[in-house]
C-alpha cells in the first residue's frame, strides 16, 4: 500500500476499521459559520418526563432493513446463480465458526411468516435487497422469470400487509459470473448493473416506488478489494468482505470509480425504464465527522473531513468531481475517469440513504491545511458488542445535518441504524435486551434533533428485522429485533421488539 493510499484509506473510516482519522487533506481552512443552523424550537424541546413529546415528522416511515444473502438462503432454488458470497462462504476459513449460509433464515419459503411479524411490530416500510443473481444467473443475458417471481410475490404481501416495499438493488452479493470476468475491476460490471436496474424498474415499478441502488461503497469495493488486519483483544484479525482480494492502489481506486459509475448508470437506467414518480438514490455508509466542542469552527471542521473523508463515495455522487486532496493523494494511481463519466455519476438522486452505527471520528478546527484535526478514540471509549462498533449516537444528528447543509439532500432515510448484542432466550422465552434499547432510543433522539430542525429525514430502518448472516461473522452477531433460532427457524420478537413498536406507534422517542 502506498503511503498516500495508506493515509486516505485510514482517514476513510467504517465501521470496521477502528482508525483514526488522521485530517491531512489539502482543503483551505475556512471559518464561515455554517448556513442554516437553526436552533430547535423550544415548544418542541421534550420535557423532562414526556418523552413522547418528543415527536417525528407526519408520515415520518417507521422501518426495518434486510439483504438477500443475509436471510434468503434456497441459494439453489429456481434458477438462481451463484454470487461471490456463495464462494467466498464457501472458502475454507472465511466464516466465523466455519457457519453456512445456505440456509440462513430460510426467508425465501418464510416471506410470508415474515411479513406477518413486520405487520406485528407496526412495521410501515422494508428495506430488502433483490439477488442479482436470481434475476440475471450470469449476471447478464437472460432473465429467470422464477426468481423474479419471488420478489413479486413478496412485494404484493407488503404491499397487502400495508408495508411500503423498499428494494435495494445491490446488497454485496455479485452474480459470481461477473466476478469471473473482473467483477468490479471491470467497467463492464458497472453496465451490467445498469441494465440490472433498469430491468428491476420496469419489472416491479408499478408497485415499488423507491429504489435504493448500491449499498455501502466502502464495505464491498475497499473492505472486499483490499482488507487489513486488525488487533482486536490482543489478537490479529483479517478484516474482509467477498470477493476477499487484495488488490494495487491503482486497481482500488479503479473499483470505486466503477461502483460509483455503476450507481450513475443506474439511475439512468431506473429513470428511462422506470414509471415516472420512481425515486432512487444510493444507500451509503456516510463516514460521518461529530465536532467534539459544539462550536461554529468545529461545526465547520465536521463537514470539511466529512466531505473529504467520503471523497470517492458520496462527494463525487453529489458534486460531480474527485477533491484536489484526494486526486492528490490518488497521485500515479488515481482513477481513470472523462468528463462523461463525472457527469453520469453524479446524476440527480431522489433521496439518499444513510447506514449509521457510529462516527467515523470526532474532530476539532484546526489551523492546518485541512481545517480539521481528528481526535482519538479513548481506549475507555465505550462499545457495543461488535469490536468496530464505538458508540457515537450523535452521529445520527450530524450525518444528515451534513448531507443536507454539504449538498442541499431534498430527502433522507436512515437506511441501517442497529447494534449486535449478547441475546440470550430466558427459559421463559424472553429476550431482555437492554443495550439494544439503550442504544435505539439514544440515536432516536439524535435523529429526532436533526428533524426538529428541518433537515428532510422521511424515515428509519432499523437494522435488522431479524437476526441473520452477518457476512463473515456467520450467526455469531445477532442485529435482529426479532430473536432467530438457527436450529428450528423460531422467531421470537425481544424487548426492543416492543420498543421499536411503541416508537413507530407515538411516531416518537419513546
Ligand atoms: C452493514 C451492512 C449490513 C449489516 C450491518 C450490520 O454494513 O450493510 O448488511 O451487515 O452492517
Amino acid at each position: 500500500m502506498s503511503k498516500d493510499l495508506s493515509k486516505h484509506l485510514s482517514k476513510h473510516f467504517t465501521r470496521r476499521d477502528v482508525t483514526r482519522a488522521a485530517g491531512s487533506a489539502a482543503l483551505g481552512m475556512t471559518s464561515a459559520p455554517l448556513a442554516g443552523f437553526a436552533q430547535t424550537p423550544a415548544q418542541d424541546q421534550p420535557k423532562p418526563g414526556q418523552a413522547s413529546a418528543a415527536t417525528f415528522p407526519d408520515g415520518f416511515a417507521w422501518g426495518v432493513a434486510t439483504s438477500a444473502f443475509q436471510i434468503e438462503g434456497a441459494v439453489n432454488e429456481d434458477g438462481r446463480g451463484r454470487s461471490i458470497w456463495d464462494t467466498y462462504a464457501h472458502t475454507p476459513g472465511k466464516i466465523r465458526n466455519g457457519d453456512n449460509p445456505d440456509v440462513a433464515n430460510d426467508h425465501y419459503h418464510r416471506y410470508r411468516d415474515d411479513v406477518r411479524l413486520m405487520q406485528g411490530l407496526g412495521v410501515k416500510a422494508y428495506r430488502f435487497s433483490i439477488a442479482w443473481p436470481r434475476i440475471f444467473p450470469e449476471g447478464v443475458g437472460q432473465p429467470n422469470a422464477k426468481g423474479l417471481d419471488f420478489y413479486n410475490r413478496l412485494i404484493d404481501a407488503l404491499r397487502e400487509a400495508g408495508i411500503e416495499p423498499f428494494p435495494t438493488l445491490y446488497h454485496w452479493d455479485l452474480p459470481q459470473a461477473l466476478q469471473d470476468r473482473g467483477g468490479w475491476q471491470s467497467r463492464d460490471t458497472a453496465k451490467a448493473f445498469a441494465d440490472y436496474a433498469g430491468y428491476m424498474a420496469r419489472a416491479l415499478g408499478d408497485r415499488a416506488n423507491n429504489f435504493f441502488t448500491i449499498n455501502e461503497f466502502f464495505s464491498f469495493v475497499d473492505i472486499g478489494h483490499r482488507g487489513f488486519d486488525k488487533m482486536v483483544d490482543g489478537k490479529k484479525i483479517r478484516i474482509e468482505l467477498a470477493p476477499g482480494l487484495r488488490v494495487s492502489n491503482a486497481r482500488l481506486y479503479q473499483v470505486r470509480h466503477n461502483a460509483v459509475l455503476a450507481q450513475g448508470l443506474a439511475v439512468q437506467a431506473i429513470r428511462a425504464n422506470g414509471r415516472a414518480g420512481i425515486k432512487c438514490g444510493p444507500a451509503d455508509n456516510l463516514a460521518t465527522a461529530v465536532p467534539a466542542i459544539e462550536t461554529p469552527e468545529n461545526i465547520r471542521a465536521a463537514e470539511l473531513a466529512t466531505r473529504e473523508m467520503n471523497a470517492g463515495y458520496l462527494t463525487v455522487i453529489l458534486e460531480g468531481k474527485y477533491t484536489d486532496a484526494y486526486l492528490a493523494a490518488a497521485g500515479k494511481d488515481a482513477p481513470v475517469f472523462t468528463a462523461e463519466e463525472l457527469k453520469a455519476i453524479s446524476s440527480p438522486v431522489d433521496f439518499i440513504g444513510l447506514n449509521i452505527y457510529r462516527p467515523a471520528a470526532y474532530v476539532v478546527a484546526s489551523e492546518g491545511s485541512s481545517g480539521f484535526r481528528s481526535i482519538s478514540f479513548n481506549k475507555s471509549h465505550p462499545r457495543m458488542l461488535s469490536w468496530w462498533h464505538l458508540l457515537g449516537p450523535e452521529a445520527m444528528y450530524w450525518a444528515p445535518r451534513q448531507l443536507q447543509s454539504l449538498w442541499q439532500a431534498k430527502e433522507i432515510y436512515i437506511t441501517e441504524n442497529g447494534c449486535a448484542a449478547s441475546d440470550q432466550m430466558s427459559a421463559g422465552g424472553i429476550v431482555d435486551d437492554s443495550d439494544r434499547i439503550m442504544f435505539l432510543r439514544n440515536h432516536l433522539g439524535h435523529l429526532r434533533r436533526a428533524t426538529a430542525e428541518g433537515v428532510p429525514v422521511k424515515g428509519y430502518f432499523h437494522w435488522s428485522l431479524m437476526d441473520n448472516f452477518e457476512w463473515s461473522e456467520g450467526f455469531a452477531n445477532r442485529f435482529g429485533l426479532v430473536y432467530v433460532d438457527f436450529r428450528t427457524q423460531k422467531r421470537t420478537p425481544k424487548l426492543s421488539a416492543a420498543y421499536f413498536r411503541e416508537a413507530a406507534a407515538k411516531n416518537a422517542v419513546v
